[in-house]
């Protein structure tokens, strides 16, 4: 029986709202915060039954979140806010003894720039004080890692190669929109991309590498190099990995879109004067963009992603895809989100879940990889997000150039 304390009524949220309430047995009392309340309390409505109580809260400020932590008596804290609270929202738990989970690393809000290395810092600290942070706990991160985990655990002795795969192949009907907040997802695709290659990184120009390659249940999509989190706690976390390249879809009309506001300077994080006003060009174009919380209803079609790991085992090496495939009107029905939040709400509710009956419970700062998958692998099928987990022989590397 644990209370836990959700913190960010976005896209995300709504869905970790609706699947901690699922399980009664293990998330007794749910608590929803964030910066405006009538979207926690339209979630608390939707769920109904009086299984989540709200609270507004700025959680930039780790003292108001110290005093909510304090009144709500959480065992946990789930950070589904943005990368920027990652820090305050951390520090708030450590001074009030409470674990902590995430599923993106924190971003300074003024530069555009993504790393472990600031909540890495955190893990003697959260070992003295007894309490676990769990960082990544989404989809990519999340899911991804434990997939190779999986594989490492139950398919190789060695991994010599990880090509991550994102397709959301949904069509909500606008000709621009972004599936999660629009601020990180035009911050992360507008960033060189980069690859991890014997042991070290290269940088390539954004969306200089692509390939096509036909997604299951999907058919063939363009995808794209580009950099992305989890590939720099695997590199950390599994030692002898020659190369990690992570591919993401994208349709000519985001591709279109996005060359525009880069053109014209709309993707700047730097601020400018307008009418005598400092005004950020990336946070005012988030105010013209559909709110990705408002997807859901219009949104069809599917998401793929998934893992193509490469390795040995005995002496002998193979390839092996493991992948998950979600609907975006079946997620919509259960949760009212789209696939893209619900498959980052559902691994962060197993996450928490994992943490609270003690599977995965340990104190100090831990990445998705470092952990039995065995537990997680069952919860997703049971929760959700079915997979697949096949022997194949994809080479990326001869796949048509796009
Ligand atoms: N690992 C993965 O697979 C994955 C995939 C997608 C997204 N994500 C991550 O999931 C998180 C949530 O994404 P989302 O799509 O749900 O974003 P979103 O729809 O923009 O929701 C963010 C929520 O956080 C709230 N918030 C922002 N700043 C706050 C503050 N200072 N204090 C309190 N609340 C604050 C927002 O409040 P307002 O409503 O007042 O703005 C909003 O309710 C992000 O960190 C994103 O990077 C991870």
């Amino acid at each position: 029986m644990s209370r836990v304390l959700i913190v960010g009524a976005g896209g995300v949220g709504r869905v970790v709202a609706h699947k901690c309430a699922q399980v009664p047995a293990v998330f007794s009392a749910i608590w929803l915060a964030s910066r405006t309340l009538e979207k926690c309390d339209r979630i608390a409505a939707e769920i109904g039954k009086g299984r989540v109580q709200t609270a507004q809260v700025d959680a930039d400020q780790t003292e108001e979140l110290v005093t909510l932590i304090r009144r709500v008596a959480p065992r946990m804290v789930i950070n589904v806010a943005l990368p920027y609270q990652d820090l305050s929202i951390m520090d708030a738990c450590l001074e009030t003894g409470v674990d902590y989970l995430d599923t993106a690393n924190y971003e300074p809000p003024n530069e555009a720039k993504f790393e472990y290395k600031w909540q890495w810092d955190y893990d003697n600290r959260y070992r003295q004080s007894g309490i676990m942070a769990l960082l990544g706990s989404g989809f990519d991160p999340g899911v991804t890692n434990v997939f190779i985990a999986y594989a490492l655990k139950h398919h190789f002795d060695q991994i010599e190669t990880i090509d991550i795969l994102d397709c959301n192949a949904g069509d909500h009907g606008y000709p621009f929109a972004t599936n999660f907040n629009p601020e990180i997802n035009i911050r992360e695709v507008t960033a060189n991309g980069r690859y991890y290659e014997n042991g070290r990184w290269i940088e390539t120009r954004p969306m200089e590498i692509s390939r096509v390659f036909d997604f299951p249940a999907i058919g063939p999509r363009r995808m794209y190099l580009i950099y992305h989190e989890e590939m720099e706690s695997l590199a950390r976390h599994l030692p002898g990995v020659k190369r990690m390249r992570f591919w993401m879809t994208f349709g000519e009309s985001y591709l279109r879109h996005l060359e525009v506001i880069r053109n014209l300077g709309l993707d700047s994080i730097q601020p400018r004067l307008f009418e005598g006003r400092p005004i950020v060009p990336l946070k005012f174009l988030k105010t013209l963009l559909p709110d990705p919380a408002s997807l859901g209803p219009r949104t069809h079609g599917k998401t793929n992603i998934g893992c193509i790991i490469r390795g040995s085992k005995a002496g002998e090496t193979h390839t092996r895809y493991l992948y998950n495939v979600s609907d975006h009107q079946q997620c919509f029905r259960e949760t009212h989100a789209q696939a893209v939040s619900y498959t980052t709400g559902v691994p962060a509710m197993i996450g928490a879940k994992l943490m609270l009956e003690g599977k995965w419970k340990k104190a100090g700062v831990w990445n998705m990889e470092q952990l039995d998958p065995d537990p997680f692998m069952e919860d997703l099928e049971r929760y959700g997000l079915p997979w697949h987990d096949q022997r194949c022989d994809i080479d990326i590397d001869r796949l048509p150039v796009a």
